[in-house]
């Protein structure tokens, strides 16, 4: 039964203070609940229902005296209630036998708590919705010796011994909150501490929790947390509004990371890390991790959502204000737009997918079955998308503007998405955004990603250059037609000899230099620029300034001319990867291929070795230059996907591009391979990572047979990479060879493999990278689908854990479709087997899992049929959860 967003009511009573008493116990933990409600006067009169689920429930009490409850469903039901009254409900739970971590479960014979979204239910009966806000005061009695630590929302009031060996900690949280931000730990943890003050003079005491041995791996977490403190306070005013700060780490987690008032929740993955076992990419994300819980400190704690169906208005929002954030620390202007590249890439390869396929869904979803389905890529990172061109729309000083009325308005309550644009416009009158919001919010509620169809025309005559732009966008599930949206268009005219022009649009007095922002709001509109005195080439959409597809039907001369010049990093990095993907299409379409073919021409192949041997370009700006378009990427291009042979033909392009510029990446790899001493800046990382790659396509070189310049010498470079490997004096060098010489099937490997297992058996995070390297190697003969059987064997592989469930199935099943999309179905067959697997204690993972197959319609035979027959056996599984059962419906609906 799906829930619908028109649906929406207000609460019919109001729960104004919590008093909680839990006595912790793995086997059966005992909860003291004690609330005062209130009817809502506003909504007529009606039972109190209140949310549970595998609760025992022992004791009810209206103020004071027993009372006649009903149990519906999954709900307490009371009836014949006062206008105000203390309710107290007394239950237990079993947090050991709790394999969904949603509510209170045991970790590494810890307690940990996840309630976001419906998990506080299933720690006592409540109204477990976020516009039911109350205040926290929290008792925790657990053995001393086994829980030393008690921690919980707030500040801690009290704490002591009791008898037989217990103690307890009593803490009381000054904010109002709705139950999903509550959060308690328990156990042997310790914490490395950071007193701060604030601008306006107040300390502050900041906590990093984790295990006894992991303490030394926590100094970039707490520096990403000082440095979010200090971020938010300078960029937006906003300044910590609590004495402590907390993040505890737990190796046991469904997702990334909570953010808890005062007490965030994390995932090991985002706060351990030292350079020894971190690679350069786990320090980025704990980085821009930390900050995104921290930045919900304000957007999401202070500040709600109404409803489930407002997820994007906290989450978009601060997934913006991550992404922010991280570019403001990488500094410069390279590394900024290096990291724009990469968020727009996980948009392009995960979000529009998404939006394509069955799961798609506006930004604020109309509804649901299972909520958990919808922390999606589309609510947060197109969700950010969409609050990035609110800023685009109002300037960067008009944003902050909003902002601050965005809390002047709504601070301490449950607000909707609406509220948070109309805050926004409101403190920018006569912006485009203002006079354009209703046709704005469509960002909001139409799903699909928008096409935008450019050309141009040149009048040599008239000395004017006419861009003819149309938009559509395609049907998705319950919405066929399209209206048009509001989309912010960054546009520069390059000569052709790659000078920026000055841009003068008709009926403008003077021509302006540089880009600018034009904004499309028709289904077809005409902009027509004078005074231009050859035919230009348009760099559009500069900056990736709209979430769509752009098309524009470059020639491959405007594209290197692009490449060369264009003064945007972004449509740079994009005319390369434009100019690689019109290469790969052509070679899936063509017949004969791969039997002797060449996919790439010397034009592009001299392109990426100017872009490669550039004097001025960052290192980490090369390497995306130079990484090909992934196979996911080239498959949403085509009506009909072949997984095999995307897989063969990406792989032919890659070798040629290794043995082309075999000497060139020799010599990339001899000028970056040393970094220097470790520290994890966009620089050195960057070039650790082009010497990576370098040393990757070396390997390849000495692997294959094709032609090359320096292939007497070539077959130095795997020995090379195993010495590497064996002295690399940090994880980021040390994997990429590793990687180097699995990517390439060097029989090398082979030894590489069990030696990394051996150095790091006792770290989890570091096997999670071994398991999760094998299950994404490229496939070779059917190679890895059997190598994934045999890993699941292995002893240190346990599909009980998320993490490391995620390292093996989710790395062979998601992202290696060459692996994955076999002829022999028996890919599939493994997905359906691990999905089902997964539900009967996970479904949360399981429903992710699920979403592998999402894109299933597009497949060619024999794929598509033999991946339907997989899905079809997951929906007839018995007993599936509501979260698997959406995925697979929908799934065969499409
Ligand atoms: N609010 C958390 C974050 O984005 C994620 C919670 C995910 N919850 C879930 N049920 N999937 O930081
Ligand atoms: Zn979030």
């Amino acid at each position: 039964t799906a829930i619908q967003r028109a649906d929406y009511s207000a609460p019919a009573y109001w729960i104004d203070t919590v008093d909680l008493c839990f006595d912790l116990d793995p086997a059966k933990t005992r909860v003291l609940n004690r609330m005062f409600l209130r009817r809502n006067p506003e909504v007529p009169a009606q039972p109190l229902k209140l949310d549970g689920d595998e609760l025992n429930l022992a004791r009810v009490l209206v103020n004071g005296q027993g009372t006649s409850f009903k149990i519906e469903g999954t709900q307490l039901v009371l009836d014949n209630l006062p206008d105000a009254f203390e309710l107290e409900i007394f239950t237990t739970c079993c947090p050991a036998k709790n394999t969904k971590l949603m509510g209170l479960y045991v970790s590494n014979d810890s307690f940990f708590t996840q309630c976001e979204a419906e998990g506080f239910r299933r720690i006592t009966y409540f109204l477990d919705r976020p516009d039911v806000m109350a205040s926290y005061s929290v008792t925790l009695r657990a053995d001393k010796a086994k829980y030393p630590v008690l921690l919980s929302n707030g500040n801690l009031v009290a704490h002591g011994p009791l008898e037989d060996g217990r103690h307890f900690a009593k803490w009381v949280d000054p904010h109002r909150k709705p139950c999903y931000l509550f959060a308690l730990v328990a156990g042997q943890l310790v914490a490395r501490e950071q007193r701060i003050l604030s601008r306006a003079g107040k300390e502050h005491l900041l906590q990093v929790y984790v295990r006894a041995g992991d303490l030394d791996k926590t100094e970039h977490a707490m520096n990403s947390l000082m440095h979010a403190v200090a971020w938010d306070e300078a960029r937006f005013g906003l300044a910590l509004d609590l004495e402590r700060f907390m993040i505890v780490a737990t190796s046991d987690f469904n997702m990334g990371a909570m953010e808890n008032k005062g007490l965030n929740i994390f995932n090991t993955k985002y706060v351990l890390a030292n350079q020894a076992t971190a690679t350069d990419t786990d320090y980025s994300n704990i980085e821009s991790v930390v900050g995104h819980e921290y930045f919900h400190n304000w957007t999401g704690d202070r500040v709600t959502c109404r409803d489930w169906f407002q997820l994007s208005l906290k989450e978009g929002l601060t997934v913006f204000r991550d992404q922010e954030f991280s570019q403001d620390l990488a500094g410069e202007a390279s590394a900024r737009a290096v990291k724009r590249i990469e968020d727009v890439r996980l948009l392009r390869t995960a979000q529009f997918p998404e939006d394509a396929g069955p799961m798609a869904h506006p930004v604020r979803p109309d509804s649901y079955i299972e909520i958990n389905n919808f922390y999606t890529v589309t609510v947060y990172e197109k969700g950010a998308e969409v609050v990035r061109m609110m800023q685009t729309l109002v300037g960067r000083a008009g944003f902050a503007r909003g902002l601050t009325l965005y809390f002047e308005r709504h601070d301490g309550h449950a607000v909707t998405c609406d509220d948070f644009a109309q805050a926004i416009a409101d403190a920018n009158p006569g912006s485009a955004l203002a006079t354009l919001l209703p046709q704005f919010k469509r960002w909001y509620s139409q799903a699909g990603t928008p096409r935008l169809h450019a050309s141009g025309t040149y009048d040599a005559q008239a000395r004017t250059y006419t861009l003819a732009v149309s938009q559509s966008c395609p049907p998705t599930p319950g919405q066929p037609p399209k209206e048009p949206f509001v989309i912010p268009m960054g546009v520069g005219l390059l000569g052709q000899d790659g000078q920026e022009l000055p841009l003068q649009l008709a009926g403008e007095a003077a021509p302006v230099p540089g880009q600018r922002t034009l904004v499309i709001t028709q289904a077809t509109e005409t902009l027509t620029f004078v005074g231009v005195d050859a035919e230009p080439v348009p760099s559009i959409l500069r900056g990736f300034t709209a979430p769509v597809v752009l098309e524009f039907d470059y020639s491959d001369a405007q594209l290197l001319t692009l490449l060369a010049h264009d003064s945007d990093p972004f449509n740079r990095w994009e005319a390369g990867q434009r100019l690689a993907l019109r290469r790969a299409i052509k070679s899936i379409a063509a017949t004969a291929y791969p039997a002797g073919a060449t996919a790439l021409d010397d034009a592009y192949i001299e392109a990426m070795r100017s872009v490669l041997r550039h004097p001025l370009l960052d290192a980490a700006f090369k390497e995306l230059v130079l990484t090909l378009p992934s196979e996911t990427y080239i498959a949403e291009q085509l009506d009909v996907v072949d997984p095999q042979r995307i897989h063969a033909v990406r792989e032919a392009m890659r070798a040629q591009l290794a043995h082309a510029l075999a000497d060139d990446w020799q010599w990339a790899y001899e000028t970056h391979r040393d970094s220097g001493a470790y520290r994890p800046d966009p620089v050195s990382s960057g070039r650790r990572a082009l010497a990576g790659m370098a040393l990757a396509n070396l390997c390849l070189v000495a692997q294959g047979s094709g032609p090359s310049a320096s292939s007497g010498q070539a077959s130095v470079w795997p020995g090379k990479a195993y010495q590497r490997f064996k002295d690399a004096g940090n994880m980021t060098d040390r994997l990429n060879a590793l990687s180097a010489l699995v990517s390439s099937g060097h029989a090398l490997a082979a030894q590489a493999l069990p030696r990394f297992h051996a150095l790091f058996k006792d770290d989890a995070l570091v096997l999670d990278k071994w398991f999760a390297l094998q299950a994404g190697a490229p496939d070779r003969d059917g190679n890895v689908l059997p190598a994934v059987r045999q890993l699941m064997k292995h002893p240190d592989f346990t599909l009980r854990n998320p993490n490391r469930a995620r390292s093996l199935i989710f790395s062979y099943c998601s992202a290696n479709p060459g692996g994955f999309h076999r002829a022999d179905a028996a890919g599939y067959v493994f997905w359906s087997e691990r999905v089902m697997e997964l539900d009967g204690f996970n479904p949360q993972v399981a429903a992710r899992l699920a979403r592998a197959l999402d894109r299933w319609t597009k497949l060619a035979e024999p794929y598509r049929s033999a991946a339907r027959e997989a899905i079809v056996r997951v929906a007839a599984k018995p007993d599936l959860s509501n979260d698997v059962r959406e995925v697979v419906s929908r799934a065969l609906a499409d």
